[in-house]
């Protein structure tokens, strides 16, 4: 199974691709966590994110390009993987065409903007592993403290409410394109097109879950 969770920031993107890879036993990808991770090693990479990141902005097409065919060559994508947070503009999407990367399904996640405000205060997020809990929604086990390995959560730099404001902004103009880029190129009957569906995303993550995996038997 190949697929990409598409949506919004704070659409549930990180929260359902820990079930769906599970289910499937595929990797989840997710450059967001690359790149906080990146940031956390303190690489070059991310050194030039981080401010990036910070203000809400894309990082650039070329490094992100790079770093996802790089890593879809590891032996542990040889059976599939999930993409979470890529593609995220056209050139990304048009890269992996290029690329000849076959996709089997890409799964939108719609949820109204209105709730994403809200999702993201409550958000704390385990970094080593990019596991993702709510303090109203999906809280952890024990306050603070992710649930496998009892380490600190932590809130994310970009969760401030100006800078969800302004990755909403940037989803609207450079990533909402890609719901007709790939709902379209599903439409024309291409073989090589991934199957597109669409979910609502409002209601509890166990609900998003069933739906989220009826969807990608169908
Ligand atoms: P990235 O990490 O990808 O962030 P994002 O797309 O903005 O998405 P989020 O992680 O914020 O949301 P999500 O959909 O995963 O929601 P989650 O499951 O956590 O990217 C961060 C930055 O990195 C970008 O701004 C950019 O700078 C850079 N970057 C990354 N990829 C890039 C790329 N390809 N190109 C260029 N730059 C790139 O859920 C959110 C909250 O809601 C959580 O608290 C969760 O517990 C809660 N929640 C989830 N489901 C429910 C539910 N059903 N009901 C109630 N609450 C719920
Ligand atoms: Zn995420």
């Amino acid at each position: 199974m190949r697929l990409i969770l598409l949506g919004a920031p704070g659409a549930g993107k990180g929260t359902q691709a820990a079930f769906i890879c599970k289910q499937f036993g595929i990797p989840q990808i997710s450059t967001g966590d690359m790149l906080r991770a990146a940031i956390k090693a303190g690489t070059p990479l991310g050194l030039a994110a981080k401010q990036v990141m910070d203000s809400g902005a894309l990082v650039s097409d070329d490094i992100i390009i790079g770093l996802v065919k790089e890593r879809i060559t590891q032996p542990d994508c040889a059976k599939g993987f999930l993409f979470d947070g890529f593609p995220r503009t056209i050139p990304q999407a048009d890269a992996m065409k290029a690329a000849g990367v076959k996709l089997d399904y890409v799964l939108e996640i719609d949820v109204p903007f209105e709730a994403i405000i809200e999702r993201m205060s409550g958000r704390r997020v385990h970094v080593a592993s990019g596991r993702t809990y709510h303090v109203k929604y999906n809280p952890p086990k024990a306050e603070g403290k992710d649930d496998e390995t009892g380490e600190e959560l932590i809130q994310r730099e970009d969760d401030k409410e100006e800078t969800v404001r302004k990755r909403l902004e940037v989803y609207q103009a450079q990533t909402r394109p890609l719901v007709d880029y790939y709902s379209q190129w599903a439409a024309t009957g291409d073989a090589n097109a991934p199957k597109y569906r669409r979910i609502e995303g409002m209601g509890s993550v166990d609900e998003i879950t069933r739906k989220a995996l009826a969807a990608l038997s169908s």
